[in-house]
């Protein structure tokens, strides 16, 4: 495991750390291959990650010195479009929790989580175009759908950085709080995340990756399964049957 990417179990989730501080926890390709490994335990293992950045910075891009040795054939194998598509197919939810800097590659890698929580520090944007290069790592369609295409379209096309409080009003996070809160924050979802039906949160998330035209069959279809489900029987005579003891309760108590 590279040591840029640091990984640590909290039980109800995986807390993964770009660790690579003196470069801003830039993206290369040490850590975009860290990353593939980590899908490839979590494709299997099938928890909820938590993904930030070491130094009070999330990511400040992919890593600048390596993207002006890239040619046409590196773009076309989309090496970190490729990483970040998978970070966002993880069967499990991804929460970024994003402190500082999060630009260019730092954020498309921030769009592809299916939650994100800021701190007040937070600066996230896409500054590509003034490097000569598109965002090309998922923020022209992802980015749109986040924060809705006039503003996305203003981001991308000024290299415009928003602020916490900015990204907090435009949904790109859900929270914005200091770094050790956003983190616990972070932990709570997850543990509130891993009380729920597993089968049906990732049924879940498939839907909402699946493309419009999927729609609404995909859902039937995962609803088909879900309704088979001995979890889905336990859960719901779980819940009607503790309603039903409580009605005896107060009923027993209303006869006193
Ligand atoms: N790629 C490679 N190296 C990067 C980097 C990136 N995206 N972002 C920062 N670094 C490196 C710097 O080169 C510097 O390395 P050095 O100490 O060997 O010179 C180190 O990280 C610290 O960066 P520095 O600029 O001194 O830190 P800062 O706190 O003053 O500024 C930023 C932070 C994020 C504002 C600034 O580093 C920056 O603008 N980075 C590039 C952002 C960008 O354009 N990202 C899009 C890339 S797709």
């Amino acid at each position: 495991m590279s040591e840029s990417l640091r990984i640590e179990d909290r039980g109800s989730h995986v807390l993964a750390t770009l660790d690579r501080p003196e470069k801003r926890n830039a993206i290369d390709q040490d850590l975009v291959d860290a990353l593939h490994e980590l899908c490839a335990r979590l494709e299997v293992e099938r928890r909820t990650l938590v993904l930030t950045g070491s130094g009070g910075t999330f990511a400040a891009g992919a890593d600048i010195a390596q993207l002006r040795e890239r040619r046409a054939a590196d773009a076309r194998a989309g090496i970190n479009t490729r990483c970040f598509q998978r970070i966002r197919a993880l069967p499990m939810p991804v929460i970024a929790v994003l402190d500082g800097y999060a630009l260019g590659g730092g954020a498309e890698l921030a769009y592809a989580a299916d939650i994100r929580i800021g701190t007040p520090s937070l600066k996230i944007g896409n500054p590509e175009t003034g490097l000569g290069i598109i965002a090309g790592a998922g923020a022209t369609w992802r980015l749109p759908e986040l924060v809705g295409s006039a503003l996305a379209s203003e981001m991308l096309l000024t290299g415009r950085i928003l602020t916490a409080g900015e990204a907090l009003a435009a949904g790109l996070v859900t929270a914005v709080l200091e770094p050790v809160a956003a983190l616990d924050r972070a932990a709570e979802l997850a543990a509130r995340i891993a009380s729920l039906d597993p089968a049906a949160t990732q049924a879940t998330k498939r839907t909402l990756l699946a493309p419009p035209e999927a729609h609404p069959a995909i859902e039937l279809d995962e609803q088909a399964v879900l309704f088979e489900s001995e979890e889905k029987e336990r859960r719901m005579t779980e819940f009607l049957e503790r309603r039903s003891r409580r009605a005896d309760t107060s009923e027993r108590e209303g006869e006193r």
